[in-house]
């Protein structure tokens, strides 16, 4: 490996870049001297102020969960424009909780889709142009919840917990490829997705959180960075950052 390999240059996608935790990781990633795809689905203004500040690190581009046709089109554009692909953080996702008998089947099960199947289909889309970057590297956003638990969030937890899984074990599949996978597991979290915790519920959590507060979409970037960048002897791992809340 080039000691260089993990300074500029490099070429890196973040899904769901256009706001929260993704967009605090494009900012980081940026300001080490990464290219970075940052992938939006309602958030192209977003996206495009990222990129007014970062001129010529950043390309937004369009991705919707939903729709697996976009997670190739998203890889071809950042591979198009940059001609490689370094890392992928798999950050994009939705929250929606609900206890398991209050919550009709459809409605549960399109919470695991919506988390996993884009996701999936990203790491699918990336995997062939990995195999020729530079450290090649994989990281997926799961959260605590789906590491420990938490009582009206099967669904979301299960689709966290199912990420933790898939990563560990396509950690094992390309490591003869050179790709590293690695988990990053936040902790709760000051974006628009924790807008909706009550403010009992926030106190709540913060006394729950030996730190006793919420952490910043900033500490959780400095730990994707890590686990994207630095981490050159972690594949697999499951990093949780979460302020003790899981302790
Ligand atoms: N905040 C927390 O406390 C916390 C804790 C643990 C784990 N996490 C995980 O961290 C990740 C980021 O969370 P966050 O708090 O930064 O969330 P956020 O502020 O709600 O931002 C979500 C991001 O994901 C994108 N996104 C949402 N639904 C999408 C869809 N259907 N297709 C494509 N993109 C979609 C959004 O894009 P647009 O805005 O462009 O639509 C946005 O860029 C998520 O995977 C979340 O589960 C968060």
């Amino acid at each position: 490996m080039d000691e260089n390999d993990h300074d500029d240059n490099r070429v890196a996608l973040v899904s769901g870049g256009s706001r929260g935790i993704g967009a605090a990781v494009t900012t980081a990633l940026t300001q080490r001297g990464c290219r970075v795809g940052c992938t939006y689905r309602t958030g192209h203004d977003e996206a495009e102020k990222l990129a007014a500040g970062a001129p010529d690190q950043v390309l937004p581009v369009h991705f919707d969960l939903h729709d697996e046709s976009t997670a190739a089109l998203a890889v071809e554009r950042v591979v198009s424009h940059w001609g490689r692909l370094d890392s992928l953080i798999l950050n994009a996702g939705q929250w929606s909780g609900g206890r398991l008998a209050e919550t009709e089947p459809d409605a549960w099960w399109s919470v695991i889709e919506t988390n996993l199947r884009g996701t999936v289909a990203l790491a699918r889309a990336a995997l062939p142009h990995l195999v020729d970057g530079r450290s090649p590297s994989i990281v997926l956003v799961s959260s605590v919840v789906g590491v420990i638990g938490h009582a009206g969030d099967t669904a979301y937890a299960g689709a966290k917990s199912a990420m933790i899984g898939f990563g560990r074990s396509l950690a094992k599949e390309v490591a003869r490829d050179g790709i590293r996978v690695n988990v990053l597991a936040p902790g709760f979290v000051t974006t628009d997705m924790t807008d909706a915790v009550s403010p009992s519920a926030r106190r709540r959590i913060e006394e729950a959180t030996v730190l006793g507060r919420f952490g910043t979409a900033d500490e959780i970037a400095k730990a994707a960075v890590f686990l994207s960048e630095d981490a050159t002897f972690c594949t697999g791992s499951v990093l949780t950052v979460d302020g003790g809340w899981a302790l």
